[in-house]
């Protein structure tokens, strides 16, 4: 637990941002988590992912972006991102922070950038909104609404739930009412207690009580965790109550339970891999380190060997 806290406080630190981010061996281990740097050195991995039965979101890591040329940047990446994905008939779709897209810069061009990204995207293509930290949630739901409801009345959009929030089951029924399409996760950043449950058993238990009530009344959702009891909860309540298994997905991130990945194919669940590439990995791996500190090790062996 105090791993995980200390990790998650080290991924805003930018000094160790600048060391790790120019140590040449902890890029090489990021590599285990991060598809590549460019469109190009990713699609790989999406091919070979898709030969599996596997489809793929895929994301340009960046965050808290404050800056309108690294934001339009961050637009145009995407726009050359649903071309090649076209281009190369892979299976995938595409995930994104609203603060890659201008959030903390102002909401409106944020809104302006989102209404860009989904006509691009047209029929075709599927946009996942990733949830950031709890500072986030409502202004993310928010913009959210405002692009399902507004003048376009984009379907093309989705949204993320973290079980490890204690508002998160009232914003479940709004979103189910919505007909809205949610990925369901337990939440990967340092929280408050008065904001989210500090005890995993409690964080568990509500994604659980969430997942039910996805599978039971939602459109499409996606179930994203690598924990076999969250999945054997998942197919438990899928054939107790007879849902098909083209209602939903599994969802894990790439790099993580391969094996699991691969199986749950096998046995002919739908499985989607949440692919990042692209330069500003630094906090999408402190993230992943902080869920599984022994991942730290893998890093640290990496780059001792330099
Ligand atoms: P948990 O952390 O309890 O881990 C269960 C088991 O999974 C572990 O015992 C281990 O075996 C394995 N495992 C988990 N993490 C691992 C890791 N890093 N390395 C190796 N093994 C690991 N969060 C968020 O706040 N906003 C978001 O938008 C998203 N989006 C998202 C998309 C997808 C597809 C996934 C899978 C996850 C996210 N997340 C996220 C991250 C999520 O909130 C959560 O932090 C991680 O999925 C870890 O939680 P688990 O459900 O896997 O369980």
């Amino acid at each position: 637990m105090l791993a995980r806290s200390v990790l998650l406080q080290l991924a805003n630190s930018k000094q160790l941002e600048s060391f790790v981010r120019r140590n040449r061996w902890s890029a090489r281990a990021a590599r285990r988590f991060v598809a590549g740097e460019t469109i190009e050195e990713a699609m790989p991995a999406v091919a070979s992912l898709n030969a599996q039965g596997i489809t793929v979101s895929l994301d340009l890591l960046g965050e808290s972006v404050r800056n309108e040329e690294q934001v339009a940047a961050t637009l145009d990446t995407y726009l050359r991102l649903f071309q090649t994905i076209h281009e190369q008939d892979l299976n995938a779709n595409v995930s994104i922070k609203l603060t890659a897209l201008g959030l903390d810069i102002n909401e409106d061009l944020c809104y302006r950038n989102m209404v860009r990204l989904l006509t691009a995207a047209g029929e075709a293509q599927f946009v996942r909104i990733d949830m950031e930290s709890s500072e986030y949630t409502q202004r993310t739901l928010d913009l959210f609404e405002r692009l399902w409801e507004g003048p376009e009345n984009f379907r093309n959009v989705g949204v993320v739930i973290q079980s490890y929030l204690r508002r998160s089951a009232d914003d479940i029924e709004r979103l189910i009412a919505m007909r809205a399409r949610v990925r369901l996760c337990k939440g990967a950043y340092k929280e408050p207690d008065t904001v989210a449950f500090p005890d995993k058993a409690d964080v568990d238990a509500s994604f659980v009580r969430l997942m039910k009530r996805l599978l039971s009344d939602g459109n499409y959702p996606g179930i994203a965790t690598h924990d076999e009891k969250m999945i054997d909860a998942t197919i438990a309540h899928a054939r107790a109550e007879n849902i098909p298994s083209d209602r939903f997905e599994f969802q894990m991130l790439y790099g993580i339970r391969r094996d699991l990945q691969v199986k749950l194919v096998k046995d002919g669940w739908r499985m989607r891999v949440y692919t990042p590439f692209g330069t500003y990995w630094y906090p999408y791996l402190m993230r992943r380190l902080a869920e599984r500190p022994a991942n730290l090790m893998f890093v640290l062996k990496n780059m001792l060997k330099g």
